[in-house]
């Protein structure tokens, strides 16, 4: 994938329908084994917020590739310490070949991006989360065989993650409808980028009416109601988010053969019930693998993996 060499990854906006196309397919090859890339290079996982599976995934993937990863815990730099972005982003340019940032402000992790001539990967902010998505992508084609026309509902906080799937449904050809409490919808901006990308050939909706959303879905997907940073909020959401729970009822609106997504980690009796994380429509385990798989084909395209 010569074409994104020495990219970098803030948005998902950041690629063409053909870039996430083809670095699906990319991801479907490494996992199969059918294709073996390695790179000699070095990581830096800058994660100012807590993360199990995008750390250990990314870890992995540079491991598997050949390469080397530095966990640069903001506690023990001088991050947490106050040091100017600016000048830690030209530092971390001198060491490293790529770094992945996860932080609060996606301004933040732009003007790193801006000051630093290595690639920088989005690797989770207040305003999106591109990486899962790109594994929940290669999970729903490996469950129906493609994407184009497919119908994904995401019922809950209108937060990163509903930002990010909504790019990427659009990118890929898909059906999104964002079902929020009034008041949590999906950030405006990244809307109008949706319907932008979609170009009237599919659906980008917005809707307070979780059962409307949920009909003849092709995939259900919800994330926690209060994301990191918000866990002040928490209680206060709970009753408003209520009516938004993927349940067994939720799920019968869905077509028959509906998968269930959960970017993870999940509350159980909130945003999804056990009987349905633990059901037989749920995929979430085959999407947290598939972090490892997509990421690693993400690595591998940026670093012009041999
Ligand atoms: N889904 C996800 O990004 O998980 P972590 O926060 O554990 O990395
Ligand atoms: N929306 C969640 C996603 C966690 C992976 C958060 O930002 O906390």
């Amino acid at each position: 994938m010569a074409v994104l060499i020495g990219r970098d990854l803030l948005s998902l906006a950041d690629f063409s329908p053909t870039e996430l196309q083809e670095l699906l397919q990319l991801a479907i090859q490494l996992k199969s084994q059918q294709l073996k890339l390695r790179c000699n290079k070095v990581l830096g996982l800058l994660f100012s917020k807590a993360s199990t599976r995008t750390r250990v995934s990314f870890t992995v993937a540079m491991y598997q590739l050949g390469g080397q990863v530095i966990d640069l815990n903001p506690n023990v730099t001088q991050v947490s310490r106050g040091e100017p972005i600016q000048d830690t982003a030209r530092v971390l340019d001198r060491y490293l070949d790529i770094l992945a940032i996860r932080t609060f402000a996606q301004q933040d992790l732009e003007v790193f991006a801006n000051h630093a001539t290595i690639p920088v990967i989005n690797a989770l902010t207040d305003a999106e989360h591109p990486c899962q998505i790109l594994a929940d992508l290669l999970t729903i084609q490996e469950c129906f065989g493609r994407l184009a026309d497919l119908t994904l509902t995401y019922v809950g906080d209108g937060n990163n993650v509903a930002n990010s799937l909504m790019l990427g449904c659009a990118l890929a050809g898909m059906n999104v409808r964002v079902a929020t409490p009034p008041g949590y919808e999906p950030d405006a901006k990244i809307v109008e980028q949706a319907r932008a990308i979609a170009g009237g050939k599919t659906e980008v909706l917005l809707t307070h009416d979780p059962e409307l959303a949920a009909k003849e879905a092709s995939v259900l997907y919800t994330d926690v109601w209060a994301s990191m940073g918000q866990e002040q909020e928490a209680d206060n959401r709970m009753p408003i988010f209520q009516p938004y729970q993927i349940s067994e009822q939720m799920l019968s609106l869905a077509n028959q053969d509906a998968i269930v997504l959960h970017c993870l980690p999940a509350h159980r009796g909130e945003e999804i019930t056990e009987e349905v994380i633990e059901g037989s429509q749920s995929r979430v385990w085959d999407q947290a693998e598939n972090r490892l798989h997509a990421q690693k084909a993400l690595l591998a395209g940026i670093l012009g993996a041999e």
